[in-house]
């Protein structure tokens, strides 16, 4: 993320299990409120290492905002206005791919978008004109590579590949829409990655997600799908996303 400390700040988004960041040493906690409304909590400044870094609670401190009511537009709206330009949205996530199993770290490098009823663009209302952003790649190259390089240093079980399938939830998926999110090519699922990847993109900022899985997809194991398994593999796993945070900003 940074050669030497990037100029602006990076902006990191955490998801379930990721309330805080304890690396973090914080100079500041600001509430705010942009156009679009107020953010999920207030945004955290500090630096880690010698890179200032801006952190928000995604579903809140406490957890207690569900995806689908998360304010994506207020998130990335405030983190821009913070000076932020790119952005590490860290994701709990299911896995779908048999090597992406509870505890794995994964960098995606796609997406599929299942959500809706969701407000997922910046370019409504009373507009001049029309604008249709290009989404092709929807993460950032260099941002990917290098929380790639930094898992690979460290020695975690990762992935450098994956499409993630953003689903609606907050329920679970049943087996067969996880039999077909596989046909279609998903190798993940999560309920937080859209719109907030095109949220950042139409704002320009660059955008890359940290995945952790916390759980077999649904129909991947032999059992129903736990909060005790998710807990488990959130304690087992942070550890190595707080490490390539840590290590990726360090530069
Ligand atoms: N499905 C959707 N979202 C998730 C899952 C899952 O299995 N695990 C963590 N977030």
């Amino acid at each position: 993320m940074s050669k030497a400390a990037e100029q602006y700040p990076v902006g990191i988004i955490g998801g379930t299990g990721l309330t805080t960041l304890s690396g973090l040493e914080i100079t500041g906690e600001r509430p705010v409120e942009t156009v679009w409304g107020a953010p999920s909590a207030p945004l955290v400044e500090g630096s880690l290492g010698d890179q200032p870094v801006v952190f928000l609670s995604r579903h809140g401190n406490p957890h207690r905002i569900p995806p689908h009511q998360v304010n994506y537009r207020a998130n990335l709206q405030a983190l821009y206005e913070a000076g932020v330009r790119t952005v590490v949205g860290v994701n709990a996530v299911g896995g779908i791919h048999p090597d992406m199993g509870p505890a794995h770290v994964v960098i995606p490098d796609q997406i599929i978008d299942y959500t809706w009823g969701r407000p997922s663009t910046f370019f409504e209302g009373d507009l001049e004109e029309v604008t249709h952003i290009d989404f092709t790649w929807p993460y950032d190259a260099d941002a990917r590579e290098t929380l790639v390089a930094a898992a690979a240093s460290l020695g975690v079980s990762f992935s450098d590949f994956g499409v993630y399938g953003a689903t609606q939830g907050p329920r679970l998926e049943t087996a067969a829409e996880i039999r077909r999110m596989e046909r279609d090519g998903c190798d993940l699922v999560g309920m937080t990655g859209m719109p907030e990847a095109v949220l950042a993109a139409e704002l320009g900022m660059r955008y890359v997600c940290l995945g952790l899985v916390v759980n077999w997809a649904a129909g991947k194991s032999d059992h129903i799908i736990t909060m005790a398994e998710i807990e488990e593999a959130i304690d087992k796993g942070m550890s190595s996303v707080k490490g390539m945070l840590e290590m990726s900003m360090a530069g």
